[in-house]
């Protein structure tokens, strides 16, 4: 034996494996249904998809447990494609793009403040998201590795404001084990279409979060990771200023978006 006793983990682990057992009982599973799950497993590990399956199915509750009833800015999943490590960005911030990014340019403001509203400074700003074409860089193949993430800074006011383009409803991996098991359930793989941040500064604690688009069809219809809240959905609004526009090379109009989040100390 090479793991110690672990009582949390013997305490877990008996509890999911006593529930499995439950539902093979309930269900009266047959022997052929019992091998069908277990080459579906093996598939999962060697299609590389184990992080996405856990994160479609789990991290949402993990996240509710931790996160709600807390004060401060509500969390997000993380997803499994995050990527530490992106460039810092020096302002006016862009996010790194390809000339022929696909979506529209769209302008956000982001504020971050304490919990009585003070504005926090040099909060740093690990963003990334999909395309308008439904692709994450580092994932998708044929995206340039580090396209559309890029790490900011809030200034002396606690803002940022950085060009971007709006993101499209994306879909996960599909043809993979985890989009088979979602069809088998007659399920859809769909997440509306999302900003992920995760804002950190000493002494608070991180957050980790997304943004979603009011009038977002999939809102409505249901996020297949389930972890779309209500204070995350933000308007897109247009704006015909030429001068900060100017300062973003966007031409007028321009969409723009924000959001302020407060961060609660750390414990
Ligand atoms: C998940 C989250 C995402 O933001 C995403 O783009 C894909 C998957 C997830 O939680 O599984
Ligand atoms: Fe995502």
């Amino acid at each position: 034996m090479t793991g110690e006793r672990n009582e949390r983990v013997a305490a877990v682990a008996e509890d999911l494996i006593e529930s499995a057992k439950e539902v093979l009982h309930r269900h009266d599973v047959t022997h052929s249904e019992y091998r069908a799950a277990w080459r579906w497993l093996i598939g999962l590990a060697d299609s590389g998809e184990i992080p996405l399956f856990l994160d479609v199915f789990f991290e949402s509750t993990v996240e509710r447990l931790t996160n709600d009833r807390k004060p401060g800015s509500e969390g997000a999943v993380q997803g499994p494609y995050y990527k530490p490590g992106a460039s810092r960005l020096e302002p006016p911030y862009v996010l790194p793009m390809r000339d022929d990014e696909p979506g529209e340019p769209i302008l956000f403001t982001g504020s971050v403040t304490d919990l009585d509203g003070r504005p926090l400074p040099g909060v740093t700003v690990d963003w990334w998201q999909a395309g308008n074409d439904g692709t994450y860089s580092g994932i998708a193949e044929g995206v340039p590795e580090w396209n559309l993430r890029g790490v900011m800074e809030t200034d002396a006011e606690g803002r940022f404001q950085v060009r971007t383009i709006r993101p499209a409803p994306y879909h996960i991996p599909d043809s993979g084990p985890t989009g088979e098991l979602l069809g088998m359930m007659g399920r859809h793989s769909w997440r509306p279409a999302h900003f992920h941040v995760m804002l950190s500064k000493e002494g608070y604690e991180t957050l980790v979060t997304q943004l979603y688009f009011e009038g977002d069809p999939w809102l409505e219809k249901g996020d297949c990771v389930d972890a779309v809240k209500p204070s995350l959905i933000i308007d897109i609004g247009k704006s015909e200023d030429e001068q900060l526009a100017g300062s973003y090379g966007l031409r007028t109009p321009f969409l723009t978006a924000g959001y302020t989040w407060q961060l609660r100390g750390a414990a």
